[in-house]
């Protein structure tokens, strides 16, 4: 599937069909103006609730808003405060008690206008709401167009850790408007990267040769591009969670890097490292890890590390705590099997492999590998 011309610009769509629920990823820039129509032709009804992430209700919200509207909606309109500690029970309380207050029905939608925070959090309300109502997605940073939004994953954070409440609710469509990344910080945006990389080096050598092709463009912003790169990597997740919804099996290669990603930020008490830039880190990690244990070839790392740091991502810090640490993190991991930290590692790029017996010392020499 490539983009299709549509005029002077061009428009993307993936579809994803699970065995109980099918939906379509729209891909495009200026789509937030389309977002009511197309909400209406999927979950038609008088009231929707808009959760809006705060930082960009003034920039985006309006816009959304006016959509929902014209299209015959009367929006509740609502907005979440931006950042991780926000991404919590208490949110998702307050903004039951807008939506009750409010009367949203069983068939009202719940739509969520901003990046992962706001997604994950929006969709828990819309999973437990009445037992569940429809859903949509509008994601507006990079990492959650090409991750976050699609899938079905939604939840919030405990004082223990990330994501340890939540559910499998699928939205029932995502818009993706890719103009709303202009006005996303180059960091964060830089950090979504870290996501498509991974893609490429889970599943897909032509993705990870053609964003190290086309870099340039992609950092400029270009409309074409971004659409053709949000689209190649919604077609990668998209075709994970249609083989395995609920993390069974494969889904769990999402996770290369993640692991070591995860004791980054927590090593570091989230102040940091953004996650991707986590990621990055994980991944060099992870694959010098593969290489150590000859599972694949050292030009692997090279590749790996010659494009992340083209696209301006760490390869290598100063800043990590000591190794014992971050070992006794990764063993609290909730995807800890039996006391066995357990790692996905690259066995060529395209192709990695669920690892569950590395020993602890391999693992520990890993973490010298990415220090700087
Ligand atoms: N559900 C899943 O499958 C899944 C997958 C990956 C990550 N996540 C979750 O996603 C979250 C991280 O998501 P994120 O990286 O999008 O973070 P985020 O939602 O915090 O967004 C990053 C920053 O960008 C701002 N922002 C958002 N859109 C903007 C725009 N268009 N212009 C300007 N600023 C904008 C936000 O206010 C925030 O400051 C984490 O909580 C993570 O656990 C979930």
């Amino acid at each position: 599937m490539t983009p299709k011309p549509t005029g002077e610009t061009t428009m993307a769509t993936v579809d994803l069909v699970l065995p109980h629920h099918r939906y379509t990823v729209h891909i495009g820039p200026g789509l937030l103006s389309e977002l009511g129509q197309r909400v209406r032709a999927t979950a038609p009804h008088q009231r929707a609730a808009l959760i809006v992430d705060d930082k960009i209700a003034g920039t985006h919200g309006p816009a959304a808003e006016a959509s929902l509207q014209s299209a015959g909606y009367d929006p509740l309109v609502t907005t979440m405060t931006s950042g991780e500690d926000h991404k919590n029970l208490s949110t998702v309380e307050a903004l039951y008690h807008k939506l009750l207050d409010e009367r949203l029905e069983r068939r009202s939608p719940v739509v969520a206008l901003g990046g992962g925070i706001v997604g994950d959090t929006g969709g828990f309300v819309a999973a437990s709401y009445l037992r569940g109502v429809p859903f949509v997605q509008c994601p507006t940073t990079l990492l959650a167009m090409v991750d976050a939004s699609v899938g079905g994953k939604v939840g919030v954070n405990m004082p223990q850790g990330k994501n340890l409440i939540g559910a499998f609710h699928q939205p029932v469509l995502v818009v993706i408007d890719t103009d709303t990344l202009k006005t996303l910080s180059r960091r964060d945006f830089v950090c979504g990267l870290a996501e498509c990389v991974k893609h490429g080096v889970i599943r897909d050598p032509e993705l990870f040769d053609w964003i190290d092709a086309n870099i340039q463009p992609i950092l400029d912003l270009d409309p074409g591009t971004l659409v053709e790169l949000v689209q190649r990597n919604v077609r990668i997740k998209a075709a994970v969670v249609m083989e395995d919804e609920k993390e069974a099996g494969v889904r769990a290669h999402l996770n290369f890097g993640h692991t070591f990603a995860h004791a980054i930020e927590a090593g570091t008490e989230y102040g940091r490292y953004l996650h991707g830039e986590a990621v990055s880190l994980g991944m060099v990690a992870a694959a010098r890890l593969g290489v150590e244990l000859g599972r694949c070839e050292g030009g692997l790392v090279d590749q790996l590390v010659a494009l992340l740091n083209k696209i301006g991502l760490p390869t290598t810090t100063d800043g990590l705590p000591e190794t014992d640490k971050l070992m006794d993190i990764m063993r609290s991991d909730k995807k800890v099997k039996a006391g066995r930290v357990r790692l996905i590692l690259p066995d060529k790029l395209g192709a990695v492999s669920i690892v569950d017996d590395t020993p602890d010392d391999v693992v520990a020499k890993s973490w010298d590998s990415i220090r700087g």
